[in-house]
Formats: C-alpha cells, structure tokens, sequence
C-alpha cells in the first residue's frame, strides 16, 4: 500500500503521516511549507518524521512537475494541502486560496483521471455548509458557503464529484469541523487563546463569543483517516464532527480553568464568514465508515496545553 499525504507538514498532515508510519504503513509527504503561519511550526511537526524510515519526505509545491511520479505510485491520496482560514480569504488574497485550493486539486485530479483505481480522500470543511437550513448539518442540506475559504472548497467537492461521472474517480470529500489538539494551526482560535495567556495578552473573541462550534480532537480525525486504507465505499462527502458543540465562551472558561490563569477578554467586531453555530450529524460517518469519537473537550484542551507551553517554551 502507497499512502501518499499532500500538507504533510500541517497540524493534521503530520498528525496523520506518524499515525500511518506508527502502523507500519510507509508513507510519502509534500509539502511546500508556506507561510500562511509560522513555519518553523511545521518544521517542527516534521522533527521525529524525518528521521522515520517510513517517512519520505518533499518540499515542494504539489503542482509540480516534480510530484506528479509521487502521485501516480501511490495507492491512496490524502490531499490535505490547502490555504486554510475563513477571515483570509477576502479580498485580494481569494487569489491564493483559488491557486492552493481549486488549482491544485485539479493538477491532482488531471493526473489521476487515467487511474480510476486509485483513491482520493479529500479535506474539506464545514464551511462549505455557510448559511445552511437545517442543524444538525447533515451533508444533503444546502450548501451556501458565507466565506469565500468555503467556496473553493465547495468547488473542489464538485470538481471530484465531476471527475468521478466523467472518469470513475474514487473519492471522499471529508467535511472536517474545527479541529484542535496539539500542533493546532496558530491561526485557530484556541492555539491563540493558550498562546495569550502564556504571554499575558488580552484574549480577542471576534462577536459575544456565544458561537456554537463542533469541536473535533485531531486524534480522532486521523484515526478516522487511517482506516480509510481499507475502506470499500468511496464517492461520499462526509462530516467529521466531534459529536458535540459549544460556545466559545465556555471553551474559554475551560482555557483558563486549565492554564490556572486569566487574562483580560476582549470582545470585537464579528468577522466576516464566521459561521454563527456549526453542528455535525456524524451519522454518516458513524453508520458506513464505523466513525465513533468521543467528545474529548477538556481532555483534548489539556493535550493542546501541553504542548503550547513546549513550542513557546514556557517554565512549568
Ligand atoms: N484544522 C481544521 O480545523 C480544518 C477544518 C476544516 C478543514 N480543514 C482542512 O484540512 C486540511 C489540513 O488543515 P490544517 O489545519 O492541518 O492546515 P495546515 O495549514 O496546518 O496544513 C496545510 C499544509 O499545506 C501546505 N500547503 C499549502 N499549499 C500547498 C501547496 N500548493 N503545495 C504543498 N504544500 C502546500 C502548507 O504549507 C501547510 O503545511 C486543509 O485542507 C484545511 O483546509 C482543516
């Protein structure tokens, strides 16, 4: 088996290539380690990989020349790669998102349309779901993305759902719920909570931090992720949501509960596309693809804690 991870350098790239390495699965990373944050974040998720020898690894942007070999050996493709982020995506740099969103999933799909025996698993995001009708969402409800970060990943979706009909492609297009835990991106809220009280910085809640959010610890993504290896149903889109939701204001609570600190809360303007309340309906998930996590809020903090204080360093 050929396990092939785009975004092997992110927080659930690299999540995901050491839970397929730790199984005895060889895999093969690329990433092109861009500076949407920090990157010596990402040199530092690849630390123990690299000196696997189940892990080899790329620098390099997917859409090149130079991965296209890569591509077509392997046997599975998790394509995580992706400009993430909601608040971004305005503005003059919907350009970025349309290039390593839209451009290079269909670099991907152009290579394998002559491979419909291969399987491509897909990161996508609640956010195509926007201003939906129904909650929980459920992945026949309308897509009507408010951010323009959850249209291009609507029209990946669709752009794997018109080369499964044009060319027998295999694919999931799994719809992640805001995902934390360790090396959570430091973009996501609750790596700058943790970074703030660490620092000693007021905390910024964009609105009245009663947005309702489904949490998913990073675990039981990837172990979700893993079992797609032997998985026999391909060409769903998917939720994977933590099963559960919260406010943002209660997640605080629990950040400084944890920390055993507070800081000063700040609360500013609304963002534009962020979302007012996301649930999943993970029954799909659940009923064909034996998806079972356990809602793991405060015991997923407390992971996350630990490691914040070890890449800023801070003296327990
Ligand atoms: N983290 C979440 O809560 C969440 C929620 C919904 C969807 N997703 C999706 O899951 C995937 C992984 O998210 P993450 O949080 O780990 O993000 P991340 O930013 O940590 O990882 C993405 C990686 O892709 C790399 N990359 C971007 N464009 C590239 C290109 N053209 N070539 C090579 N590498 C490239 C980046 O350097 C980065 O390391 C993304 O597609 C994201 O949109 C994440």
């Amino acid at each position: 088996m050929k396990v092939l991870v785009t975004g092997a350098a992110g927080f659930i790239g690299s999540t995901l290539c050491e839970k397929l390495t730790e199984n005895n699965i060889h895999c093969v990373g690329i990433d092109k380690l861009t500076n949407y944050y920090d990157v010596s974040l990402k040199r530092s998720n690849l630390k123990s990989l690299k000196s696997n020898d189940k892990f080899s690894f790329h620098e390099s942007d997917v859409m090149s020349e130079k991965t296209i070999g890569e591509i077509k050996n392997a046997d599975v493709i998790f394509h995580l790669s992706a400009q993430p982020g909601v608040f971004k995506s305005w503005g003059k740099d919907f350009q970025i998102y349309v290039r390593e969103n839209i451009e290079v999933t269909q670099f991907i799909l152009e290579i394998l349309k002559d491979y419909p025996e291969k399987r491509l698993v897909f990161a996508s995001s609640s956010s195509v779901y926007g201003k939906t009708n129904t909650y929980p969402m459920r992945e026949d409800n309308i897509l009507r993305p408010i951010s323009p970060y959850g249209l291009t990943k609507l029209a990946c979706e669709r752009l794997l759902d018109l080369y499964n009909i044009s060319y027998g492609l295999k694919y999931l297009s799994l719809r992640f719920f805001t995902v934390f835990g360790p090396r959570q991106r430091a973009d996501m809220a609750f790596h700058k909570f943790f970074r703030s009280v660490i620092k000693n910085e007021p905390i910024n809640i964009y609105g009245n931090g009663e947005q309702i959010r489904d949490f998913t610890y990073v675990a039981a993504v990837v172990d979700f992720l893993y079992k797609l290896i032997d998985n026999d149903k391909w060409n769903y889109e998917v939720n994977v949501g933590g099963g559960a939701s919260i406010s943002v204001n209660e997640v605080l609570k629990m950040i400084f509960e944890i920390t055993g600190k507070r800081t000063k809360v700040n609360y500013i303007a609304d963002q534009k596309g962020d979302m007012k309340k996301t649930l999943a309906d993970i029954s799909l998930a659940r009923d064909e693809f034996n998806y079972s996590p356990e809602f793991l809020l405060f015991e997923g903090l407390k992971k996350e804690w630990e490691w914040i204080q070890t890449i800023y360093k801070v003296d327990r």
